[in-house]
């Protein structure tokens, strides 16, 4: 029964329809509701798989926002058993890339049990960007996310539909890998206790399908590509050597695109690209591959994404320029982070953070810290505390040991200054707005952070985390404060 690469149809997942939108004196607003629950999933041919999903689907809906419409996204926990780990399941559900207030982050530790109902706001402020809402639950985060409790939210704005396709040329991509039982289920092996080292598939997954196939028309299409998966790092090519155009990072869109033969693309970060078919005649294919990185587990088949089959044009020929530079638009609050240098570092200028594993017995930490001591701190321990509107540089040091560690900060964007291991430069595809960066073995990265609060955020306390699930939950999550440390 093992799925046969380039078989399957391409699909992109439903988009969540507000159950109520309006306007009041604070302004247009919509609100969303999803339950979770378990469902099935047809993903391997001929074998049903149990899953758990926003609203039972694999992945979730995805909600699509205005920029400057606040949303309320109503999470309903009616989970009474997790594929995986059998128990009933609490959650908490984070938007990732959204600057949200502390009570509506998805905090580890502030949990709905089954048979409670969350309601979370989001002001939905930023620039246009890609994000995605995923579970974030103290220790099962990766069980979590796996069975199936993830999936993309957008904010459009007029500054990203004026530069960059629209519609059915504006596809979204959520890159997982799994492992399948005979019987369909999900399989769920990070090494266990001990290691937890990372989970790595041998099926890969573009939307919940394994390599798909997808008509494509020869036009220029933006991808907007997520990686989602428990700990495998991608690296996509085009098999017909056009390059892959980075239009956009964590943060939206960048202000220079750049065109790379292929680019790393770690856990949780959002990669927007646009892929030119024009090149191509009907019936031509071209596959989008997956050049392998360091600290990965490769399968025969994890060297493929998907394929693209190009079909007839279905209206006039595409007249779409690929922009040389784009315009994010101003900023939405705060500070342009475009315009920051490292002369607009405030005191204390520079925090660290070492991301390794260590002790006897060995954990994944972050400065030799774990969850554990955040939790045994009654929540007080912080790595940092800078005020609102300051700026420092945070350099984030991989002491090796055979691991990458994508690291995500809560709450801020950032940009990266520097890597010691490309020149001191930054990557040419990092070149935009980040939330989580890609800190590979013996790397140390600088970045420039602005702690700038959205309007109605008056601060608190923000994790500090890998987004490899795996070692995230096996300890390694720390937080740190933005203003009030006790909130
Ligand atoms: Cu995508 Cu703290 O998470
Ligand atoms: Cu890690």
């Amino acid at each position: 029964n093992f799925p046969v690469p380039f078989t399957s149809p391409f699909r992109v997942p439903p988009t969540l329809r507000p159950y109520e939108w309006g306007e009041d004196e604070a302004g247009r607003f919509a609100r969303y509701s999803v339950v979770e629950r378990t469902g099935t999933a047809a993903i391997v041919p001929g074998l049903v798989t149990p899953i758990a999903g926003y609203n039972g689907l694999f992945p979730g809906p995805t909600i699509r926002v205005e920029k400057g419409v606040r949303s309320e996204l109503r999470v309903r926990n009616k989970l009474t058993i997790n594929p995986l780990h059998g128990n009933e399941f609490a959650t908490s559900t984070h938007l990732h890339g959204h600057a949200s207030r502390p009570q509506y982050d998805g905090y580890a530790s502030d949990v709905t049990p089954p048979g409670q109902v969350k309601t979370y706001r989001y002001e939905n402020v930023q620039h246009a960007r890609t994000m995605w809402y995923h579970d974030h639950h103290v220790h099962t985060t990766a069980k979590n996310a796996y069975s199936g409790l993830a999936a993309f939210y957008l904010i459009n704005d007029e500054y990203e539909r004026a530069q960059l396709p629209q519609g059915r040329y504006d596809v979204p991509i959520m890159l997982t890998d799994a492992i399948f039982a005979r019987d369909g289920r999900l399989v769920y092996d990070d090494g266990g206790a001990g290691e937890h080292d990372g989970l790595w598939g041998d099926v890969v997954l573009v939307n919940g399908v394994p390599w798909p196939i997808m008509d494509v028309e020869p036009r220029v299409y933006r991808f907007r590509i997520l990686n989602a998966a428990v700990a495998r790092s991608f690296r996509p090519t085009l098999s017909d050597g056009n390059p892959l155009v980075v239009v956009g990072t964590d943060g939206g869109l960048v202000p220079y695109p750049a065109a790379v033969p292929s680019y790393r693309h770690g856990n949780a970060e959002r990669y927007e690209v646009l892929v030119d078919f024009r090149g191509h005649r009907p019936g031509d294919t071209v596959d989008l591959l997956n050049l392998s990185n360091a600290n990965n587990d490769d399968y025969d088949d994890t060297d493929k994404i998907m394929r693209f089959r190009v079909v007839e044009d279905h209206g006039d020929p595409d007249p779409y320029v690929v922009p040389s530079s784009l315009d994010p638009g101003p900023a939405p609050y705060g500070m342009n982070i475009f315009d920051l240098t490292e002369a607009d570092v405030t005191y204390p200028r520079r925090r660290r953070l070492r991301v390794n594993k260590e002790g006897d017995p060995e954990e994944w930490v972050i400065n030799d810290r774990t969850w554990h001591d955040v939790e045994a701190s009654g929540f007080t321990l912080i790595e940092g505390n800078p005020a609102p509107g300051a700026v420092e540089i945070w350099e984030v040091e991989n002491t090796g040991g055979g691991w990458f560690h994508p690291l995500h900060i809560h709450l801020s964007d950032f940009l990266v200054l520097g890597r010691n291991t490309n020149g001191g430069k930054p990557f040419a595809w990092e070149c935009g707005a980040k939330d989580t960066v890609y800190v590979g073995e013996n790397e140390r990265v600088t970045l420039l952070i602005p702690f700038d609060l959205p309007p109605g955020n008056d601060g608190g306390r923000y994790m500090i985390h890998c987004h490899n699930l795996a070692h995230e939950d096996h300890d390694m999550m720390v937080q740190y404060a933005v203003g009030d440390p006790t909130v």
